[in-house]
């Protein structure tokens, strides 16, 4: 834990200089949304910001719960966390998942005078319907993958045949992942289609994009945007990107696909019209915007997707990376004013390794005791540590896995290969009956 006591040092003597110059400003208040590995990341981040006095997390989970106060309400209720946003009087709202920003919960918050991290419910729709985010695209001409909308009355063998395999076919709901398939399988492509069609009235079909993924969290508002440092994710349960879709097994950053004039292609194509369209709105975006990208072999970026909250696992990779107060930065995109805001980024490279439940991504065992979790690694520059995700303690207070991704181990260290050995250290000494992660995180880098 010497990382975090050097951090709570330098915070104190933040404190004392304030108090020295005798204009005392109270620490901040915040109150996280959220249980993943995602949100523990946030509160370490948080609690490393000299700017912040106190975490509260709702639900929260084991890790949160070391860093601050968690509250036993769930992400999905709004008017629960608004309400306790008010009992609490934070000073921000950082809101993990999606649905509660589609739901509304950062209208709610603004009107009540609480900032909040994360899109009102307009700008969320970017990523709560796909539909809506392939419009807008369209509209602003961001490169992205060509879509036909099918319907009841759709001739599906046709539309199939206007594309070659794979097919990627995506439900316009929000259903983690899991709403997506992509397959060279036309019985399968078709039968999909159909349920689809079946259940929700229509279905995009896209064209494949060929070429490597990445994601860029961009934190923005009116005033303007940031770039975080460009990320990879694992999206397969399988090595070598093989299996069904998860949420995502693995992450690392500063990916090097993303060179510095891909990002200058990713910034002007994609993120400058995005973002002057939706400062101009009538309420704008304030939050981050993630950007799930396809980089062909020309160097061309395209949209794969849009996000409207942080990436999971991305934010364990990202977070690490940011040098200045967090607290700070999160409160300025609350409240509008992110142009103002200066950050500094580290130049190591992170990289975090998920471990999942037996039988994740399907239906997942959990309740079973974990072990090792407390493992840390310092060596010289080099620190690994584990970020927990769906852990909870159960009435003797042991850890145990309460979801189907559980942890990851993630290290920082000057150079990729040393931050991999070191995860990989991690998560080896951890124990938890049936449980699996990838063994090649970050192997497109090294
Ligand atoms: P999405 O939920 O839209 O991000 O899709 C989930 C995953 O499916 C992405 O991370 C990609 O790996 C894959 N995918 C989605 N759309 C496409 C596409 N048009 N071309 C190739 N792969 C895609
Ligand atoms: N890791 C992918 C996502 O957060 O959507």
């Amino acid at each position: 834990m010497i990382l975090f006591r050097i951090s709570r040092d330098l915070r104190l003597q933040c404190i004392n200089l304030l108090v020295d110059c005798d204009s005392v400003m109270p620490g901040l208040k915040v109150l996280i949304v959220g249980s993943g590995g995602r949100e523990h990341a946030l509160a370490i981040g948080l609690s490393n910001s000299p700017s912040v006095e106190s975490i509260h997390t709702c639900p929260g989970n084991a890790g949160t719960a070391m860093l601050g106060v968690n509250h036993a309400v769930p992400a999905s209720d709004v008017n629960a966390v608004v309400e306790l946003a008010i009992e609490l009087s934070v000073d921000l709202v950082v809101v993990g998942p999606e649905a509660p920003l589609v739901s509304g919960i950062s209208d709610s918050l603004r009107e009540k005078g609480i900032p909040s991290f994360g899109p009102h419910s307009e700008g969320a729709e970017l990523e709560g319907s796909k539909l809506h985010a392939k419009q807008m695209m369209e509209q602003l001409r961001i490169p992205t993958a060509g879509v036909q909308i099918l319907k009841p009355d759709s001739d599906i063998d046709a539309a199939l045949s206007r594309y070659s395999p794979p097919w990627v076919i995506k439900r316009d709901v929000l259903a983690a992942g899991k709403g997506v398939v992509v397959t060279s399988n036309f019985q399968e492509a078709n039968a999909f289609i159909q349920e689809s069609i079946t259940t929700d009235g229509f279905v995009l079909l896209e064209e494949f994009l060929t070429g490597e993924e990445a994601s860029m969290l961009v934190i923005m508002d009116e005033s303007g945007y940031i770039c975080l440092p460009a990320s990879q994710d694992h999206k397969r349960v399988g090595e070598g990107d093989t299996g069904p879709n998860t949420g995502g097994m693995g992450a690392y950053a500063p990916a090097p696909v993303v060179t510095d004039s891909v990002k200058q292609r990713v910034i002007q194509e994609i993120v400058n019209p995005m973002h002057h369209h939706l400062r101009n709105q009538p309420i704008p975006y304030r939050g981050v915007l993630y950007v799930g990208l396809m980089i062909n072999d020309e160097g061309a970026p395209s949209v794969v997707e849009y996000n409207v909250r942080f990436g999971d696992p991305e934010t364990q990779v990202t977070i690490p990376l940011i040098e200045s107060d967090l607290g700070e930065m999160l409160l300025a995109a609350a409240e509008g004013r992110i142009a103002d805001y200066q950050p500094t980024f580290s130049n190591k490279s992170a990289v975090t390794v998920v471990l999942a439940s037996e039988g994740y991504p399907g239906p997942s065992k959990t309740g079973r005791e974990i072990t090792g979790e407390n493992t840390r690694i310092e060596e010289g520059e080099i620190v690994a540590f584990v970020h927990q995700a769906g852990t909870s303690r159960n009435d003797e207070g042991k850890l145990v896995s309460s979801g189907g991704r559980v942890l990851s181990a993630t290290a920082v260290a000057s150079e990729l290969p040393s931050a991999v050995d070191a995860a990989y250290a991690i998560i080896e000494e951890i124990n938890l009956q049936g449980s699996h992660y990838r063994g090649d995180i970050a192997y497109r880098a090294l």
